[in-house]
């Protein structure tokens, strides 16, 4: 049996042989399908991308139905649990783990990259006290393109590790500022003593004191997060870094852009809006009220659901478990009670159960965002710090494409068919005026 799929076009007659490779044929294939020489050619109709693979990859691997997810290979519990952060943004952009000495070295590349430059700080301070810090943020990524003209180059490898270097150490630190200055409180600079989540949280949460000392638990927890954040294939804001960067943009307009992306409700904004939801729930005996709510259309079970997994999302339970090491910490979240019932629920309803609806990455980390002190706006800040990594690992790999080419999707045309403006409007208008 041959790797081909037989078609004949009903229209003349023909039949074409097109070759199947990886399970997918190959668009352009379509395109010699004719029903004569002035018809363009065949083409797909996939809005939202459905099931069009736009690019070859070997980063990450998911299968939406078994709930899997790995990077590299490697699966998501087995880095949570035995991995840094840094480690797994080394094997992410780098394709292997790091032995103890690339780990060390790589370590240390990142932390002389976490200051910022004094303008950019000052562009940060002209923000108004209480901006978005997604907002913020995404603006002086973007910004940072002006202090390294360089970047521009986006062939130049060497130029690319630099950049790479220079995103990952600094998306802290500005994170961190944008969260001080919706609290009016002074920036603090980077401790390069400490690890990359300790010395985000020094940023953070840094007072008076000559040296903060993060505790340990919720270090980790948060380096947890950001393995579980790192990457996730082709979603919206991936997308958007690949369609960006295929313009040559440099990799902070890209990122930026990737950002503004992760921003929305349905994406990376979703961790915000889950606690927006159960703050709106308020207590146990409103929450069946809620999901027939839901149930009836009038607003979405925030944190619920994916493109992918229709079985359930293995991140979802890596973070549960994270929350328990969190809340003996920090004492649990009231708002913990809510959401597992909600989850309960769901999981039994046929509304839910039908459209294969789970709770996915955000149902749950921002219940431990909370917990940890953080306001709400501030939790999709939280997701784009890892997710940087892997925002620039597709660029990284978009570039040394040499099948790729600037994005640039086809449409069907559904507006009028030629025609012709009759009178001039300003004439018109005069005519009518009389
Ligand atoms: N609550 C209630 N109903 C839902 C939900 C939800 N959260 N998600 C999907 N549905 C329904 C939807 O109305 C549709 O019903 P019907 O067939 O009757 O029209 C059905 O389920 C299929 O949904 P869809 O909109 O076709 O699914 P999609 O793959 O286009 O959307 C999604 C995926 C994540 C945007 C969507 O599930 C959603 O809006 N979820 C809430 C927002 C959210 O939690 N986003 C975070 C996603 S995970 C992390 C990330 O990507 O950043």
């Amino acid at each position: 049996m041959s790797d081909s799929i037989h078609l004949t076009d009903n229209r003349t007659g023909k039949s074409y042989d097109l070759p199947v490779t990886h399970g997918t044929i190959r668009a352009m294939d379509l395109r010699q399908i004719k029903t004569g020489p002035e018809d363009f050619g065949l083409m797909t109709y996939d809005p939202a991308f459905m099931n069009t693979a736009s690019c070859m990859s070997s980063i990450t691997y998911i299968d939406g139905d078994r709930g899997i997810l790995r990077y590299r290979g490697y699966p998501i519990e087995e880095l949570a649990a035995k991995c840094t952060f840094l480690d797994v943004a080394w094997l992410l952009l780098n394709g292997e783990l790091p032995n103890s000495e690339e780990s060390v070295e790589w370590a240390h590349k990142i932390r002389y990259h976490t200051m910022i430059h004094e303008n950019l700080k000052k562009f940060m301070e002209g923000f108004r006290h209480d901006a978005h810090p997604m907002g913020m943020l995404m603006s002086t990524v973007a910004a940072l393109s002006t202090f390294y003209p360089e970047s521009r180059d986006v062939k130049n490898k060497q130029s690319r590790k630099m950049q790479i270097m220079r995103l990952i150490g600094k998306m802290p630190t500005i994170a961190a500022y944008a969260y001080r200055h919706n609290l009016g409180l002074p920036y603090v600079y980077p401790d390069n003593t400490l690890g990359y989540t300790s010395n985000f949280l020094s940023m953070l949460w840094k007072m008076t004191e000559p040296k903060y000392d993060a505790n340990p638990v919720l270090a980790k927890a948060l380096d947890i997060l950001f393995i579980l954040h790192a990457d996730h294939e082709q979603n919206c804001s991936t997308n958007t870094m690949r369609a960006v960067g295929s313009s040559q943009a440099d990799p902070y307009l890209s990122l930026a852009a990737a950002s503004a992306a992760l921003a929305g409700p349905l994406h990376g904004g979703a961790n915000e809006e889950v606690l927006l939801m159960l703050d709106e729930i308020g207590s146990l005996s409103n929450v069946h009220a809620f999901v027939d709510k839901v149930k009836a259309g009038q607003c979405k079970l925030m944190g619920f659901g994916h493109r992918v997994y229709k079985n359930y999302d293995p991140r979802a339970k890596i973070i549960k478990q994270t929350a328990e090491e969190v809340f003996k910490v920090t004492g649990a979240n009231p708002k913990l009670e809510i959401a597992i019932e909600l989850e309960q629920i769901a999981l039994r309803d046929e509304y839910f159960i039908k459209r294969k609806l789970y709770p996915n990455v955000d149902f749950y980390s921002g219940i431990i965002y909370q917990a940890m002190g953080f306001h709400p706006a501030m939790f999709t800040v939280l997701f784009a710090i890892p997710r940087t990594v892997g925002w620039l690992t597709q660029w990284q790999e978009l570039v040394d494409d040499g099948e790729q080419k600037i994005a640039r999707p086809r449409q069907i045309y559904t507006g009028h068919d030629e025609r012709h403006v009759g009178q001039p409007v300003e004439e018109h208008a005069v005519s009518v005026a009389r």
